[in-house]
């Protein structure tokens, strides 16, 4: 038999898209599930990014690009960041990626050496660990509390940086907690990042995502130094409705950026040209429906908070952003549900949906056993049954599907 390198033996599939291939596979078998594990709207991708794709098709945009992305794109980029936080990017210190996740995983690529540290708050979005070890460099977690809504706090933050720290991944909106920093908040991190070396890669892939007249903040955009030391991360996956068009971006550093797009050139030569017409729609385009995806979100936060006032023994906090909400289902370990027993969260996760159907996703893949993700970028029928069968379930109560 082949031998998998020692590397790639450390990594972990996507506990969020096997949980996802999982509801698939059911609904392929003709059961019906509630399924509330994937961080992906369930809209369709805007007519207008659609009919920029069909156009660039027809008019033979069809071969490589650039390796770091369009000009144009770049440029459409750099001025949207210019009018949404005041900052100033050339071209040049932008580059197009497959995906805000190989992004990540490129200013890894170059940051990193082997064996430095990177700090990570937990509850974290479950791919870092796995990305960050594939450069072979180390994940240093830094635990975050319920009481603290998950901040990270800039003591914990200064206890945690060692000489071998290298960098700093932050996510505001986040996933998986839903929690959104201020302003303040990040500028007291911020603060603290600048007594030392290191770099940060702000992930803002929710940034479009908020809630209750909140705004996302840009890390880079607090002070001229932390332009210097961050790496912005985004793309057009969560604001546009575009999971499946894989595009993403990073600003920052031209000298980091350029080296970004130099790996990029060797692993997979330049992001897919239709997708980057159609990103280019939707950057460029009018951004209403960005609001009025949002909004949507916003009415489904508010009818997941409704049912989630109403389920017994768990514990939870309104979402501030993004789609998700992670709650504590501790207070059922050592028990029987429907049978059977319950003893962490993928134990919980596995009854819930072989007994009542609804598929989520367990907080061990986010660094926080005893809680449970719920995404809500299903419709709001989904949300009302799907949450009337978890209270069922949790009241050890017949379920409504009778199973
Ligand atoms: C926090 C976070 N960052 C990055 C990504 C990756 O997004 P993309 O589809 O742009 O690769 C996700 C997707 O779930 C995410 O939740």
């Amino acid at each position: 038999m082949l031998s998998i390198s020692a590397l790639a033996r450390q990594i972990k599939p996507s506990a969020t898209l096997a949980a996802g291939a999982m509801a698939k596979q059911l609904r392929a078998q003709g059961i019906e599930v509630y399924d509330f594990s994937l961080g992906e709207p369930d809209f369709a991708t805007p007519r207008d990014i659609a009919e920029a794709a069909e156009a660039a098709v027809r008019a033979g945009h069809t071969r490589y690009t650039a390796s770091n992305g369009m000009l144009e794109l770049r440029a459409a980029l750099s001025q949207r960041y210019q009018t949404l936080y005041g900052l100033t990017y050339s071209v040049e210190q932008m580059v197009v990626t497959c995906g805000a996740k190989h992004a990540i995983s490129l200013a890894l690529a170059v940051l990193c050496e082997p064996g430095d540290e990177v700090l990570i708050p937990s509850p974290f979005w479950t791919s870092y660990a796995d990305m960050v070890q594939l450069v072979g460099a180390k994940v240093k977690l830094i635990p975050t509390s319920f009481g603290d809504r998950f901040k990270l706090h800039p003591d914990a933050l200064r206890a945690a940086i060692s000489p071998q720290s290298r960098l700093l991944i932050l996510n505001s909106p986040c996933n998986p907690t839903g929690i959104v920093y201020s302003k303040e908040e990040l500028a007291a991190l911020g603060r603290v990042v600048l007594e030392t070396p290191i770099a940060v890669i702000s992930d803002e892939i929710y940034e479009s995502l908020t809630f209750d007249g909140r705004h996302a903040t840009c890390f880079a955009a607090l002070q001229p130094e932390l332009l210097e030391r961050t790496i912005v991360v985004s793309g057009a996956s969560k604001s546009y409705a575009m999971t499946g068009w894989r595009m993403g971006w990073a600003a920052g550093p031209e000298h980091v950026i350029q080296a970004m797009g130099s790996v990029q050139s060797q692993q997979i030569g330049c992001p897919s040209s239709v997708s980057q017409y159609a990103a280019l729609k939707g950057v460029a385009g009018d951004q209403e429906n960005v609001e009025l995806m949002r909004r949507e979100f916003e009415h489904r936060r508010d009818l997941v908070c409704e049912h989630f006032a109403n389920l017994p023994n768990v514990r939870w906090h309104r979402p501030e952003g993004a789609f998700y909400l992670l709650f504590d289902v501790s207070a059922y370990f050592g028990q029987t549900l429907h049978g059977v027993a319950i003893h962490n969260s993928s134990a919980f996760c596995q009854a819930l949906l072989a007994k009542a159907r609804v598929n989520m996703v367990p907080g061990s893949a986010f660094g926080a056993e005893g809680f449970i993700r719920m995404s809500f970028a299903s419709s709001r029928q989904q949300i009302e049954m799907g949450l009337t069968a978890l209270r069922h379930f949790l009241l050890n109560e017949m379920l409504p599907n009778g199973i």
